[in-house]
């Protein structure tokens, strides 16, 4: 499945690009090795980065209570954190921004988004270390299906279309179509943008979380922070089979790495998101609206 991805990626000379600087910037922001200094001087050696920092510390988002001019006052107003989190979504929305699609684009970022809400959430409860890097990685986790959706359009909309049909998940769906899927496509896309490893391991094992090795234990929140969020979103983009093997195995991982947790909390987290889902679903909207503003 692997070579018929690199194949299908290859064979578009046009791919979106992330700017090297872009994950620079993210691995240096991933280590917190860098100073403020530092940071603000790699971001400033890509002008367009930099500015696209200082629009976005400045969108009604954040309403700082005067305008903020400068890249290291914007890294120490957001956090370093939010800072990555920041310039890593808005540079994928814009990869594919424009990007005709055989599915709602919009309620693919608010499945992208609301996912990575929902890890951020379960990554708290589990103890994890970097709950914003829970956060992004559940936004960027599918990103395979931009791909697949626009570059093989016809396709994509017949798969989707038989979905409607006769039902099933998009992964296996995509494997009989494809003799591939998003996840070893969206490797593809990661490892041509140069994303940490983690994040490749995410991308690559959201639905074979067993099969994880950089960061087992995110790979399973983001699974079964993508299964709650199927459930929540009816459509096309985001159909998936009954709960499996899948939910399952990232049960166990998550259970073994933290075993504090007990299913009562997942199942208090998705009584929660019956209320809360309103909200993230407001939330993401409003952070797609300054995304793409
Ligand atoms: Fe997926
Ligand atoms: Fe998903």
């Amino acid at each position: 499945m692997m070579i018929k991805a690199r194949r299908l990626v290859r064979d578009i000379s046009e791919l979106p690009l992330i700017p090297t600087i872009v994950t620079r910037v993210i691995s240096m922001l991933d280590s917190q090795e860098g100073e403020p200094d530092e940071i603000a001087d790699l971001l400033l050696s890509d002008p367009v980065l930099a500015a696209r920092v200082i629009r976005l510390v400045n969108s009604p988002l954040y309403r700082p209570s005067s305008e903020i001019t400068s890249v290291k006052r914007a890294l120490l107003f957001l956090g370093f954190r939010s800072v990555r989190d920041l310039i890593l979504t808005s540079y994928f929305i814009n990869a594919f921004r424009e990007k005709e699609q055989p599915f709602d684009t919009k309620a693919f970022w608010i499945h992208s988004f609301s996912v990575g809400a929902v890890s951020r959430r379960l990554a708290a409860m589990a103890g994890y270390l970097d709950s914003e890097k829970a956060y992004l990685t559940g936004i960027i986790h599918d990103i395979g299906k931009m791909f697949l959706g626009h570059y093989q359009q016809q396709e994509y909309s017949a798969m989707l279309a038989g979905i409607s049909e006769s039902g099933g998940s998009t992964y296996q769906a995509e494997q009989k179509c494809f003799g591939t899927s998003h996840s070893e496509i969206g490797l593809c896309l990661a490892q041509r943008w140069n994303f940490p490893p983690a994040y490749c391991d995410i991308i690559s094992h959201h639905h074979t979380p067993s099969s994880a090795t950089e960061d087992p234990l995110l790979t399973a929140i983001v699974t079964l922070a993508d299964h709650v969020c199927m459930a929540h979103n009816g459509s096309n983009i985001a159909r998936t089979g009954p709960l499996g093997q899948t939910e399952e195995t990232a049960w166990q991982i998550l259970r073994q790495q933290a075993p504090m947790l007990t299913v009562s909390d997942i199942d208090s987290l998705i009584a929660s998101l019956n209320t809360g889902f309103g909200e993230i679903d407001r939330e993401v909207r409003n952070i797609f609206m300054t995304m793409v503003a």
